[in-house]
């Protein structure tokens, strides 16, 4: 899978993605990503590609010229046009779900805004999606872009070293993550659940389908309204909201 992301900022990008999993995957060829500068498609000797807003107003603009060049120069081979991801608090919030449906793109463009904005049209041209990684506002689009190749990258296969370990983590089935320990067997006074150290696979299954059901209600109740639950996940469920009602 290849990302290109159009940066002011590249460095920033190369750094961010280069350590780590995603590193390891671009290393081993399983995920490219290119951080071209936007300031390479100047036609200014001073490299600007910001300008007054037209109106009036505060701050800078970044215009549509340069954007645009660097958008032809990184489409000219492709066969078809690629999806454009401009990150902005006023796209749809990212999701597990749009990580999903992304990661199936063969080529995806991220456009990283700074300053007060980018010029509207540029956007009304090349933009094919408005993301945003939740509600607060940052100084630029890399980190969301970083966020999004992050989490698009787990799910390409062969990235993360055990195939299955994306499958039965946080989100799967809609469900948070159950808890998870390692040695020594007691830590503090605290002992790991004798559950874990029987051995018994059915047993352990089923206690840890009910510990992840016990966290979603408790601190995500409203995943479940979509979690994928079978009829004994709302027995199960039943119980704790009954027990918790009980206590009051
Ligand atoms: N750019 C600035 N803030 C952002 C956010 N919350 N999400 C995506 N892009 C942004």
């Amino acid at each position: 899978m290849n990302f290109y992301v159009m940066t002011l900022f590249p460095e920033m990008i190369r750094q961010g993605v280069g350590t780590s999993i995603t590193g390891r995957a671009i290393e081993r060829g399983l995920i490219d990503v290119q951080a071209v500068d936007i300031r390479d498609y100047s036609k200014d000797k001073y490299r600007h590609v910001d300008d007054y807003p037209y109106g009036g107003g505060a701050g800078m603009v970044m215009q549509p010229g340069p954007i645009y060049d660097c958008y032809q120069d990184i489409v000219k081979h492709m066969e078809r046009p690629p999806r454009v991801v401009y990150m902005t608090p006023q796209g749809r919030v990212f999701s597990q779900e749009i990580a999903e449906e992304l990661s199936r793109e063969e080529n995806l463009i991220f456009l990283c805004g700074h300053y007060e904005g980018v010029d509207e049209r540029i956007l009304e041209e090349i933009v094919t999606d408005h993301v945003s990684i939740g509600d607060y506002v940052l100084t630029g689009g890399e980190l969301p872009a970083m966020v999004m190749i992050d989490a698009i990258s787990r799910l390409v296969p062969g990235v993360l070293s055990n195939e299955t370990s994306a499958q039965f983590e946080s989100f799967q089935d809609g469900l948070l993550e159950y808890p998870q320990y390692t040695r020594p067997e007691e830590f503090h006074g605290k002992r790991v659940p004798e559950v874990l150290l029987s051995g018994h696979h059915a047993n352990i299954e089923r206690w840890r389908r009910q510990k992840s059901l016990e966290r979603t209600l408790r601190r995500r109740p409203e995943l479940l309204e979509h979690a994928a639950l079978d009829k004994k996940d709302r027995e199960y469920l039943d119980i704790l909201i009954n027990s918790s009602n009980n206590k009051e």
